[in-house]
């Protein structure tokens, strides 16, 4: 072990200079644009996996943007890893908020800032690099591993989901190691044992058969971004209760053991609120923030659009009004069910004045593991001697959708070892990632496959 850690700790540099080439690659997974782009990211990846040392390096084709897939299968009797990370990144909008620009990598103040440097580009790569110290000094690796790296997860997973039902035998392992969420704060060593899922949908509204003169036609029809705006009011209450009947039905509630070991993590509502810039938070009531975020589910409205939205004003009756509504959800809701439950609610509460149409965009199904699976305690071992702390546990408001994929399909459970921080910028503009995390984050994974060979 000592000479993989000094190993990597002499390759710090050219650690971080391999990951600044990974970021100048604009791989948007949602947009038509970038398909190019989304090719030569996985080839990058195929090339560092092939560099690593590991067998089997691929591109795997598929109806989106390709898998890239290696393994090393010579330690028999071990058990084995099934590592994943997604190499899609989100679209950079808005551009003009971004310091620098997000696909030329800067490092500032220990940071590097770039579109995927923590979501997922970097926490992926730390992974790769483990890998290799061991290939370099000791030769061989402790145990059998396997990697399953996506273009989709931005975008739901769906392909990645169709591969994984078809090719069982190919991902089999005893566990899924993953990072691709957050620690609880700087150097806390943190395993997530919970995340969210989501219901996404789009709600579409049609008035009359084109944009009119406002003056002229105003009173005369109803206004679809009116109507819109009372439907989205009628969808939560006050209290932050979502008001679509059966929604809650199937919510797991939290345990007072787990209510109690929230309320044990550090946390300021104060300073949660002040690092957001908000005066006053605001969620369901009853609940406590990290509830709240973490193991309750929610309704958001992510973008709404209509009319004329140009600078200036244009006096118009718009004939269109497009709503995007996501709902996270916990376990034991169904995103199917969720969807339903949702159109159903919506076409009971809408006027006939408009045309409505309901899109079901995509979903993930929430997840919360056990925390006494092997693969975690190995984990949180691991993360403890790097930390050189005691590993904390925490959920995740966010989703990640194939993990559940994972854990029905190939029966593994997945070790969530994330080394990002819910402050860097994930999804938003200046988005970047802890170098020293990086680190600590390629030294963990080296300890995890160790701690877990055993
Ligand atoms: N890595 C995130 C999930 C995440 C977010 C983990 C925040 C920890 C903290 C992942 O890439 C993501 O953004 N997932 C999407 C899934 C969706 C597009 C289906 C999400 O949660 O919005
Ligand atoms: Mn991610
Ligand atoms: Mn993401």
């Amino acid at each position: 072990m000592q000479n993989v850690v000094n190993y990597i700790n002499s390759n710090k540099e050219s650690y971080v200079k391999e990951l600044n080439e990974f970021l100048k690659i604009p791989s948007i997974s949602t947009l038509a644009e970038n398909k190019k782009d989304m090719l030569a990211a996985a080839k990058f990846v195929e090339q560092k996996l092939n560099g690593a040392g590991l067998e089997n390096v691929r591109i795997i084709e598929t109806k989106g943007h390709p898998l890239v897939y290696a393994d090393w299968l010579h330690a028999p009797g071990k058990p084995t890893v099934l590592v994943y990370g997604h190499y899609d990144v989100q679209p950079v909008d808005p551009l003009n908020l971004w310091d620098s620009p997000p696909f030329e990598p800067k490092i500032k103040n220990g940071n590097i800032y770039a579109r995927g440097a923590t979501d997922d580009k970097g926490q992926m790569y730390m992974h790769i690099k483990s890998v290799e110290a061991y290939f370099k000094t000791v030769g061989t690796l402790p145990l059998n591993i396997k990697f399953i790296i996506e273009g989709e997860e931005e975008i739901g997973s769906h392909n990645l989901e169709v591969f994984v039902s078809k090719n069982r035998d190919l991902l089999k392992c005893d566990t899924v190691l993953i990072s691709d969420t957050s620690l609880y704060g700087p150097g806390i060593p943190t395993l997530t044992y919970g995340l969210r899922g989501l219901s996404y949908m789009e709600v579409t509204l049609t008035g009359p058969n084109r944009d009119l003169h406002s003056g002229t036609f105003g009173g005369g029809v109803d206004n679809p971004i009116n109507v819109l705006a009372k439907l989205i009011s009628k969808l939560m209450d006050d209290n932050g209760k979502i008001k679509i009947p059966g929604f809650y039905d199937d919510v797991l509630k939290l345990t007072k053991k787990e209510r109690e070991n929230f309320k044990a993590l550090p946390f300021s509502e104060k300073q949660y609120a002040k690092s957001l810039g908000v005066k006053e938070l605001k969620g369901e009531k009853g609940f406590s923030t990290l509830e709240r975020v973490w193991a309750r589910p929610t309704l958001d409205c992510n973008g709404i659009y209509g009319g004329f939205t140009g600078e200036g004003a244009k006096t118009v009756l718009p004939s269109k009004a497009t709503a995007k509504i996501s709902m996270r959800l916990v376990p034991n809701q169904d995103p199917k069910k969720i969807g339903k439950l949702f159109s159903k609610y919506v076409k009971e509460i809408a006027p006939n004045t408009v045309k409505l149409e309901i899109k079901d965009l995509h979903g993930a199904y929430p997840i919360a593991t056990s925390l006494d699976d092997k693969a975690t305690i190995a984990a949180a071992d691991a993360l403890a001697k790097v930390f050189g702390k005691k590993t904390v546990f925490m959920r995740e408001g966010g989703s990640i959708p194939i993990v559940v994929t994972f854990a029905k399909i190939l029966k593994a459970a997945p070790v969530l070892m994330g080394m990002g921080l819910n402050t860097e910028n994930l999804h938003s503009p200046n988005e970047h990632f802890n170098l020293n995390h990086f680190h600590l984050g390629i030294l963990s994974s080296a300890y995890f496959l160790d701690e877990f060979s055993k």
